[in-house]
């Protein structure tokens, strides 16, 4: 045979193979997966809905939900052998539950959300939807708080939990309602859930309900040590549920393991954009007595209240957040498997997101939204050589129309933020229609970044932003600057052990004692050039405790100038991260008793991140302007004083600070 030709046919017999192959692998592919689909669906349960007088039932085989009817509030999830994993001891009415804290004429007012009517909203093969809802009308008087709500239930077919969500509603012609705080909370059995994971290396054993009733209570009633916990290896730790706060950022999954049942409990936060606050508001996650919260509004770490003024008509979907049950039958496989398993459902839900399932019109579809691309540059006059250089791993996001960081106090609309690339460039996605601000601030640079521009959201859009340049505020040259500084060791008596070797041990408790400590008499001195900001620099500006009471400190800055330009203008940067009923004051080169200070604050902050072992609460930077005249050739001193004194918590936590030259 010739070989060329057998060569020929040998090459047409691979391609018509290589074509039976391809065709017989598609119609296969497409064949398994419908047969995979179909198979699934007989393999799961069907749903089922059963309605009694005070009660509703969920099941779809896997997870079993009883809402009481009509307060919609959960009384039992039952999963596997478990019939409830929520505490029995508590009221069906306490057990999972929506609430809120808002505002009533400066008291606050708790109100435990509860409904008066219920409906199912969907109920399909595939899906239920119930709903339970309470509308406002002024006979209710001002007691109760003037929304409409309507709380969601989902349960799917086939998935191993269920979804919750709400819709607030206030009308315009209402009075104005401000809210402090708006969540789920779920009081697992404490006999089942010990272990409490907030992340890889945030989680832990922890104390009962009752261990803090007998431990001792120290500054504040959220913080106690416990005395006689009932599992021994605790005794003598604090337990303080604000130790346990989390960026919004950072956190997506967290709950609790019950060792014994090997069965996880998991709330699982598909999107940030019900969140006010921005990507760095810290919120709640899961504390003492087995209890896993789903934060949606607060005033925690940023002192604001979500404010909606008379006249004013507001909406909000809050969620839907998803409540993961899992199990894990084989005890030899790794201790971690349920929190493994559980942040890759959080992966699955977040790749999910926007759901297609919810069934409010109020909830906004993938249809319904749109994207924002752009590329986000930094130019510094003084740096680079004035060149524009990408902006890496910056923050950009959008929110309501404000000023720039408007954003941390915002949380009646929604926020998108994402995280630039390595060339500065960023997409938002599934942006809700709506008028936005675009905002960005970018790590290791000051200020905060505001684009000129409104930008209009409607169903499809895809925005692009272009090249946007951020011009950080600078006047000159840096002269001397003090950067990010580290948190002391915590009072040896006064530990919770997650924190020891722990890179968060600014969690630890006390931080506003420690300043006395550490500087019992003298003040803090850093001098420019021979201290070390990450050990010289104690960043949080706290009173110093002297017997009962608590006295306002002067810390100095001593800086040398060889140069002063007397006829020119320096400029004093100071941001500062966070602050609580503050007032801090400047004094340049006068002595600060006796003299008028150069520059104060004014009061300033209640974001409340010192008590509650936060590194940072609000963003805050001032641009202090020093004639030259006020400078020495030789030794010069900036003296700063925190002068409000009401007690242990007044103070700042400072981000940065930055001596300019005038400008060259
Ligand atoms: C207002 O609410 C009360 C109590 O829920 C109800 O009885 C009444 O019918 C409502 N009035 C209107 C006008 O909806
Ligand atoms: C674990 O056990 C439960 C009930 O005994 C069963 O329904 C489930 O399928 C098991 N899970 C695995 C992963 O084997
Ligand atoms: C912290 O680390 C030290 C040294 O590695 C170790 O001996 C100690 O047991 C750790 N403590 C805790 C509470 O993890
Ligand atoms: C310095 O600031 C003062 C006060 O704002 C201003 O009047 C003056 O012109 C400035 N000097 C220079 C050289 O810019």
């Amino acid at each position: 045979m010739n070989m060329m030709k057998s060569g020929a046919i040998g090459c047409l017999v691979t391609i018509l193979c290589f074509f039976f192959f391809f065709f017989l692998s598609f119609t296969s592919e497409i064949h398994t997966d419908r047969l995979i689909r179909e198979s699934n669906r007989s393999q799961f349960s069907l749903l089922k809905l059963h309605e009694t007088d005070n009660h509703v039932h969920l099941d779809n085989g896997i997870v079993k939900l009883t809402l009481v009817k009509p307060s919609g509030t959960i009384a039992r999830v039952g999963y596997q052998e478990t019939e409830n994993v929520l505490d029995n001891r508590h009221k069906e009415t306490r057990r999972g539950y929506w609430d809120m804290v808002w505002v009533k004429s400066s008291t606050s007012q708790y109100d435990a959300l509860h409904c008066t009517s219920f409906n199912v909203v969907a109920q399909t093969e595939d899906r239920i939807e119930v709903s339970f809802t309470n509308t406002w009308n002024v006979s209710h008087g001002e007691n109760v708080v003037p929304l409409n709500i309507d709380k969601r239930y989902i349960i799917l077919r086939g998935v191993s939990g269920f979804y919750s969500y709400a819709i607030f509603e206030h009308l315009k012609e209402w009075p104005g309602v401000h809210i402090g705080e708006a969540r789920i909370v779920f009081k697992l059995d404490e006999n089942m859930f010990r272990h409490m994971v907030i992340s890889d290396d945030m989680q832990r054993e922890m104390p009962t309900a009752n261990d803090r009733k007998m431990g001792r209570t120290l500054d504040f009633k959220e913080a106690v040590v416990l005395e006689n916990p009932i599992n021994p290896a605790l005794q003598g730790e604090v337990d303080d549920k604000y130790q346990y706060s989390c960026n919004t950022k950072d956190n997506r999954v967290h709950g609790w393991i019950s060792s014994e049942s090997n069965v996880g409990f998991w709330v699982i936060r598909p999107s940030d954009e019900f969140r006010g606050g921005g990507p760095l508001k810290q919120d709640l996650t899961s504390h003492a007595s087995s209890t896993s919260l789903a934060m949606f509004l607060s005033s925690h770490y940023v002192g604001v209240r979500v404010r909606v003024r008379n006249g004013e008509a507001w909406k909000k979907v809050l969620g839907p957040v998803f409540i993961y049950l899992n199990s894990e039958n084989n005890t030899n496989n790794k201790p971690n498997a349920l929190w493994e398993d559980a942040k890759r459902q959080m992966l699955k839900e977040t790749k999910k997101w926007p759901y297609d399932f919810p069934a409010s019109t109020d909830y906004a579809h993938a249809d319904q939204r749109g994207t924002i691309t752009g590329r986000l540059l930094v130019r510094d006059s003084y740096l680079n050589r004035g060149r524009t250089i990408p902006a890496k791993s910056a923050y950009v996001g959008v929110a309501a129309p404000g000023y720039a960081g408007s954003w941390q106090r915002e949380s009646k609309g929604y926020q998108f933020w994402t995280q630039t690339d390595e060339t500065g460039s960023f997409i938002i996605t599934s942006v809700r229609a709506g008028k936005y601000r675009l905002y960005a601030w970018v790590p290791t640079v000051i200020g905060d970044f505001k684009h000129e521009f409104n930008i209009l959201i409607e169903p499809g859009s895809k925005v692009e932003a272009g090249d946007i340049v951020y011009s950080p505020p600078r006047n000159g040259p840096t002269l001397w600057d003090i950067g990010i500084a580290d948190r002391p060791d915590p009072d040896p008596t006064l530990v919770n052990k997650l924190f020891i070797n722990h890179t968060d041990k600014y969690r630890q408790y006390g931080l506003w004692e420690r300043y006395t400590d550490l500087y019992p008499d003298q003040d803090l001195t850093y001098i420019v050039g021979k201290s070390d900001y990450r050990k010289h620099w104690f960043f949080a500006h706290v009173n110093r405790k002297v017997g009962k009471f608590y006295k306002p400190t002067t810390w100095k800055i001593i800086f040398d100038e060889r140069n002063v330009m007397r006829g020119a203008n320096y400029t004093l940067r100071l941001a500062l991260a966070s602050a609580q009923c503050a007032n801090i004051q400047v004094w340049i080169n006068d002595n600060p008793n006796g003299n008028l200070p150069h520059f104060e604050t004014g009061r300033i902050g209640k974001d409340n991140a010192i008590a509650r072992h936060g590194i940072h609460g609000l963003y805050w930077l001032y641009s202090i302007k020093v004639a030259g005249v006020k400078l020495l050739h030789g030794t010069n001193t900036v003296y700063l004083k925190q002068s409000l004194r009401f007690g242990p918590f007044n103070g700042v936590l400072y981000d940065y600070i930055r001596l300019e030259a005038p400008p060259t």
